[in-house]
């Protein structure tokens, strides 16, 4: 059988790394797909003489590829969301399969994608765009496809893992580890979508919708980043049997869908709460199964390389099959998605941590469990710490059961106003993942 041939948008790290793997592996690689995979054009800005492109015709014009009438699936790995766009579009449009790494593009574009990929009868495979290496989609997406999924929890974005490791176990400042995980080519473009949690947002939308069976809805993930944690809540939380790991987390409810990222405390004997670095890992439970976890290189040359590479074979297998008969690209039929809610983030229920900053009064105590117990806030445990020397302020720390955001906001806010408590009152989510 002839070769399949390819066209590759981008070689930076993720492009790079894929042209090698095809290389390296071209053998092996056509003994799983039943034919050769060929890359016959790369577009790129500069040239890169560290990859041996010999034989292979280069461009700078990224649409010569999705024009180029003897390429049979693009692969996209240029980023971002206009051009990519665009892109992928007339790709699509041109009757070409598409292969992309790109989160962000699916998580607010993917809805009119696979509309567009359905009308067209091409496929677009999007494994790379969440957790790197893990094939967590192709897990969910079909070995898991006889459950009803309840939750899905992961550690989907190296940076902040990265961060939240390094300060944890060598009390290292937040910026110096985020210049190393950008000169290790972790971090985005942009670090603020590592660092505050959009990267994230965009992986969870993803999960979320094969999860369950919803269309992409990342304007309404709630997305809160790492940069006001503090390395005390991380040593508290520590003390308390807890490890703060930066989540997403897709629940399904009664009512709808949780969908949140956030800082996050876990207790310290679950597997996930020992992923440090920049390892990535993805909890579901199903109702048959119960718990699984995956975990792996969440970013970096070739674990991401793998992922689009195991695209590409399944694109290659599938492509003489009937376009209806193939694996759904958001898992459930297209005309069979789901239009539960996402929640707001008021109507999440959550377990709590608080670290109050109060005056060292008697009765202060009371005045903080009487706001609570007037709203029905459980407390499951309570610490108080020295009076610390610099303000003279005591850190009294607790934990409570589960409840809605709209309650602790509103505790939150009386607690702030009482006399005897200090500025902001931090609060972190908690999640036991059973
Ligand atoms: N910036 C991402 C991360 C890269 O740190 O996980 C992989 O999507």
């Amino acid at each position: 059988m002839k070769p399949v041939k390819v066209g590759i948008c981008g070689l930076g790290t993720v492009g790079g790394g894929t042209f090698n793997v095809l290389k390296r592996n071209a053998a092996e690689i056509a003994r799983r797909a039943g034919r050769g995979i060929e890359v016959v054009q790369i577009a790129t800005r500069s040239p890169k003489p560290e990859y041996d492109t010999q034989g292979v015709a280069l461009t700078n014009d990224i649409f010569a590829l999705v024009n180029n009438p003897e390429i049979d699936i693009i692969v996209e790995l240029i980023g971002g969301y206009t051009l990519a766009l665009e892109l992928v579009l007339k790709a699509i449009d041109n009757g070409k399969h598409v292969v992309t790494a790109n989160k962000a593009l699916i998580a607010v574009h993917g809805n009119e994608i696979f509309a567009r990929a359905q009308a067209k009868g091409v496929m677009v495979a999007f494994e790379a765009s969440v957790a790197g290496g893990i094939p967590v989609i192709k897990a969910i997406r079909e070995g898991l496809a006889a459950n009803r999924i309840n939750w899905v929890a992961g550690i989907i974005n190296g940076t902040g893992n990265f961060i939240l490791s390094e300060m944890r176990e060598k009390g290292r400042a937040f910026d110096d580890v985020l210049a190393e995980a950008q000169a290790l080519g972790y971090a985005e473009a942009d670090p603020t979508f590592d660092v505050e949690g959009i990267d994230a947002a965009h992986k969870l939308t993803i999960l979320a919708s094969i999860a369950f069976g919803i269309p992409l809805q990342f304007d309404k993930a709630f997305t809160e980043g790492i940069t006001q944690l503090t390395t005390a809540d991380v040593n508290y939380a520590e003390q308390l049997g807890y490890r703060i790991k930066h989540l997403g987390v897709a629940r399904r409810t009664e009512d709808g869908i949780e969908l949140r990222v956030h800082p996050t405390l876990i207790p310290e004997e679950r597997l996930i709460a020992n992923v440090n670095g920049v390892m990535n890992a993805v909890m579901v439970n199903g109702d048959a199964v119960g718990n699984t976890l995956y975990y792996g290189a969440g970013a970096g040359q070739e674990p991401t390389a793998s992922a689009v590479v195991a695209d590409l074979v399944d694109v290659v297998r599938t492509m003489t099959s009937d376009a209806g008969n193939r694996v759904p690209h958001l898992a459930f039929q297209a005309d069979s998605l789901s239009d539960q809610p996402i929640l707001p983030i008021a109507a999440c229920e959550c377990a709590y941590y608080l670290r109050i900053q109060a005056k060292d009064h008697p009765g202060v105590l009371a005045q903080v469990a009487k706001i609570l117990s007037e709203r029905g806030i459980n407390i499951e445990s309570i610490m108080q710490k020295e009076v610390e020397e610099q303000d003279g302020l005591v850190p009294m720390i607790l934990l409570t059961h589960e409840v809605t955001e709209q309650k602790m906001d509103d505790a939150i806010t009386a607690l702030q106003q009482l006399d005897d408590v200090s500025g902001a009152v931090v609060r972190i989510r908690v999640e036991h993942l059973i």
